[in-house]
């Protein structure tokens, strides 16, 4: 699959040059997701911590959502399977975790440094099966990008 991630990347880069803080990188890569991505209604960030996920840098509607345990929703799916997740109709996953009454689509994309999880990008959208293969392989290729400057901040 060929996708392409530059603007994204380069905005995450541009932001690299003046801060290496992860919810200040976070939130750039929200925003430029959103801007690739216009179909999501919701983009954010969830950290892995202690086996919860924390919500960090969002754009989109509040959700009531801040901390979701590993093996919950789709996005504790997401870490308990160790894999990305594209639900083209959330009305069809059973333990779905509802941010909004209108979402139908959701896609969760792991972030991961040497090869630990360590949180994830989550986008909702309003229509069934926004979001395709293509956007998936956007997404995975920043989460790829982002890890990369973030990891410092989880050297062990
Ligand atoms: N829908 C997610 C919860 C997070 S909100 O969409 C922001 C889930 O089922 O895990």
């Amino acid at each position: 699959m060929t996708c392409d991630a530059t603007r994204i990347l380069d905005a995450l880069q541009a932001a690299a040059t003046t801060t290496r803080e992860r919810d200040a990188l976070a939130a750039a890569a929200v925003a430029a997701i959103r801007q690739t991505l216009p179909q999501a209604t919701w983009v954010g960030v969830y950290w892995l911590q202690a086996g919860e996920l924390v919500l960090g840098p969002y754009d989109g509607p509040a959700t009531e959502h801040t901390r979701i345990p590993v093996g919950t929703g789709i996005c504790g799916t997401a870490v308990a399977q160790d894999e990305d997740m594209l639900v083209d109709d959330v009305r069809e996953v059973e333990n779905y975790l509802a941010c909004s009454a209108t979402v139908r689509s959701e896609v969760v994309v792991l972030i991961r440094v040497g090869g630990r999880i360590v949180g994830q990008f989550d986008l909702d959208a309003d229509d069934v099966g926004a979001f395709s293969l293509d956007d998936l392989c956007v997404l995975r290729a920043a989460a790829d990008g982002f890890a990369g400057l973030i990891a410092d901040g989880f050297a062990s």
